[in-house]
């Protein structure tokens, strides 16, 4: 034993580019176990970078110099030791570039949590993976034995996805320094159930969850994903104490793709050309931007109006209550919505992690647009980035339009108000 490398505090580190380890991974502070220290060298490639390297007992580095200097050394002290530590062994399969140094103190890897592995929860998960948008991945949930098997499960398809740590526990330290947590716990909306009605199964549930995560995450930006949407993360914004900007919601990017499509079906183009949102309440009154649908870059009604061509209001209103009620039909048909709110969350978790500042509409805090007057989460065309929510397109709404938003700004604001959460 006396021969195994030794781990020194983390404060003892010796890597010749940073003053300390706490510039390096400001998370980590304790000393690790051999096992943690593989898992931190795997994790931070330290290969390049010195600092968790053990450190041999002094002797042993004596020796190391002596050699260099061509000088004899002792049998005792050339006795390497067993090559137990992944750091080791890596030094068999690779030889070091002499002068390798980490070229910035940029970070070198991403932390997201899911917290909720159920249905939508595990469609989040399994798509950021294959998407590759993270180096770590921590899931968390109350059924401790579902979440081992989900965890357990996704580990074991590893040698089929890009290198990923992933983690899992009912304990949310596990979740400590996440760049962005994904909030998909909650009631399930059951058939027929509005969103509204889930409202205050899940108000408690998130009592119990925001504060744990902005706990061991004070920096991380949260998306919310459980339903109802905007009022819930409303709730994650005022539970958390972060930022505005670090707090949003799914909230219509869902239901836009899904009008994108239904659009382009009707025109028969591809959906990709199809610039179309769907703002306001993910949910029943939601409020379809008609007026600024353009194909191919050209404006569509605008054109429709221009070249005299008649088109029945109805024909629109048929394709937004296709979107609205297209949730409640996969619910009925199969029990529960996944793959598609799966792809949606992973969207908006690209364009934050790859700082993409792509434009999608999400609930972020509306107040002070369109005149919205009161605290509510509602989507709004935003660009997101590694800051959250960089900020809100400028979109113009037609007077129409402008009304329904305010509409629903009100009906949530008054859920709120009844929830006791204003
Ligand atoms: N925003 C959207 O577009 C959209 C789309 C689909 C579903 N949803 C919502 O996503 C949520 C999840 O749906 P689902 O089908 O995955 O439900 P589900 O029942 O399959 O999964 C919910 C999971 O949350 C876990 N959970 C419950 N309480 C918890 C707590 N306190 N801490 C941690 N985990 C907890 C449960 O154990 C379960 O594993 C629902 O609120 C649903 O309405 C939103």
């Amino acid at each position: 034993m006396s021969n195994m490398p030794v781990f020194t505090s983390l404060d003892n580190c010796f890597c010749s580019s940073h003053r300390s380890p706490a510039e390096c991974i400001p998370s980590i502070r304790l000393t690790p176990s051999p096992l943690q220290t593989q898992l931190l060298c795997n994790k931070f490639n330290l290969r390049q970078c010195a600092w968790l390297k053990p450190r041999r007992p002094k002797a042993l580095r004596t020796v190391a110099a002596s050699s260099a200097s061509g000088k004899p050394t002792t049998p005792e002290t050339t006795s390497k030791p067993p090559a137990t530590l992944a750091v080791e062994i890596a030094d068999v399969f690779f030889k070091s570039t002499h002068s390798a140094r980490p070229s910035s103190h940029l970070r070198t890897g991403t932390k997201i949590t899911v917290v909720g592995v159920g249905n939508v929860g595990m469609a989040i998960a399994q798509t950021i993976l294959t998407q590759e948008l993270t180096t770590e991945l921590a899931l968390v949930d109350i059924q401790a034995d579902k979440l081992r098997g989900e965890m357990l499960d996704l580990q074991h398809a590893a040698a089929f996805l890009p290198r990923t740590k992933i983690v899992a526990n009912t304990d949310y330290a596990v979740t400590a320094g996440s760049d962005i947590c994904v909030i998909t716990a909650g009631a399930r909306q059951r058939d027929g159930e509005s969103r509204l009605d889930l409202v205050e199964r899940n108000l408690h549930l998130f009592k119990s969850i925001v504060p744990q995560l902005t706990k061991y995450s004070p920096d991380t930006i949260l998306l919310v994903v459980s339903n109802p949407v905007d009022i819930l993360t409303y709730i994650a914004w005022k539970l958390s104490g972060l930022p505005s900007n670090r707090v949003l919601g799914s909230g219509t990017n869902l239901d836009s793709s899904r009008f994108r499509s239904l659009i382009a079906d009707h025109l028969d183009v591809n959906a990709q050309d199809v610039q179309a949102y769907i703002i306001g309440e993910h949910g029943d009154s939601s409020v379809a931007l008609w007026s600024s649908i353009s194909v191919g870059g050209v404006p569509v009604l605008s054109l429709l109006e221009k070249q005299q061509i008649p088109y029945e209001k109805e024909t629109l209103e048929t394709i937004h209550s296709a979107v609205i009620n297209s949730a409640y039909e996969v619910i009925r048909l199969k029990g529960y919505t996944s793959w598609a709110i799966g792809y949606s969350a992973a969207s908006l978790v690209k364009s934050i992690v790859r700082n993409q500042k792509r434009i999608h509409p999400v609930s972020v805090l509306a107040k002070g647009f369109h005149g919205i007057e009161d605290d509510v989460f509602l989507s709004l065309p935003a660009q997101l980035g590694t800051g959250g929510v960089l900020g809100v397109a400028n979109i113009p709404l037609t007077g129409e339009e402008t009304q329904r938003l305010n509409m629903s700004a009100k009906a949530i604001f008054g859920v709120q108000k009844q929830l006791g959460v204003v």
